[in-house]
């Protein structure tokens, strides 16, 4: 984490910012318009924030794009946020270029028509060598789903003689799951008021903060992401220990 001047304000920047971006389809209704067009706007606050979080020096930031359970939605639902992916996707290439962002995509992509793959893995492949913000992208991501392929590939290493199961150490589990390589998030934030993690980071969100706002996503921006830090600032993380100051 970086020590970081906000508007004049001495603050700790958290290395790993998670974000639930939720109620784009509210904001949307509330306008009386289609729910896409409420995740079309809210691609754009995503932009502007991967853009935001660079220039605040955050080391990595996590968005969840669509979760597994979203395939429930509507066909047409379901079909406009493909639409938006592909077309976003070739915008974040460039913007990822342009602000020296490393992109990286966490879930089981395999469940995507092939060129929303390929997609994925141009944006992986074409940003790897950048050396700024690290921006992760949660598309078909589920945290159970995510915890469930990782028993898979233990269980294999079990049967293939590598591991031996009373030797399982949670640092095995860590490094198989999709996130192998980034630190656990310091801070979540979920727009739209819910206080749920909706199946988001189970297993890397043990010890991390929750900030919940109840603006929509379409209404975020640079303001809202300075609130949740100073919010963290005024935390007090124990890791399940005591204050050194309440000892004795
Ligand atoms: C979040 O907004 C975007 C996705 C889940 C893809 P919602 O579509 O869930 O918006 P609300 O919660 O219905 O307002
Ligand atoms: C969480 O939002 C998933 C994403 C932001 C992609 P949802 O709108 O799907 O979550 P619930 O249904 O309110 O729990
Ligand atoms: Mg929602």
């Amino acid at each position: 984490m970086g020590e970081e001047i906000l508007n004049g304000e001495q603050l700790i920047v958290p290395a790993h910012v998670a974000i639930i971006l939720d109620g784009n389809g509210r904001w949307a209704k509330k306008r009386g318009l289609p729910r896409s067009m409420g995740h079309r706007e809210g691609c754009k606050v995503v932009e502007q924030t991967v853009e935001d979080a660079a220039r605040l020096g955050i080391r990595f930031l996590t968005v969840y794009g669509f979760s597994t359970e979203n395939w429930k939605r509507s066909d047409d639902e379901v079909s406009a946020l493909m639409q938006l992916f592909r077309y976003y996707m070739k915008r974040l290439l460039v913007i990822a270029k342009a602000n020296n962002v490393r992109v990286l995509s966490i879930g089981d992509r395999s469940r995507f028509a092939p060129d929303i793959i390929e997609g994925i893995n141009a944006l992986e492949r074409e940003t790897a060598m950048n050396t700024g913000l690290t921006f992760v992208i949660a598309v078909n991501y589920g945290g159970r789903d995510e915890i469930r392929r990782a028993a898979v590939k233990l269980a294999e290493d079990v049967r293939n003689g590598v591991l031996s199961p009373k030797d399982i150490t949670e640092e095995d589990i860590t490094r198989r799951l999709d996130t192998r390589g980034i630190p656990d998030p310091d801070l979540l934030i979920r727009t739209g008021g819910e206080m749920r993690l909706s199946n988001y980071l189970l297993w890397q969100c043990a010890y991390t903060e929750f900030y919940v706002t109840d603006l929509l996503w379409p209404d975020f921006d640079r303001t809202e992401l300075e609130k949740a830090i100073r919010a963290f600032n005024k935390r007090d993380r124990r890791f399940g220990g005591v204050k050194e100051s309440q000892n004795g």
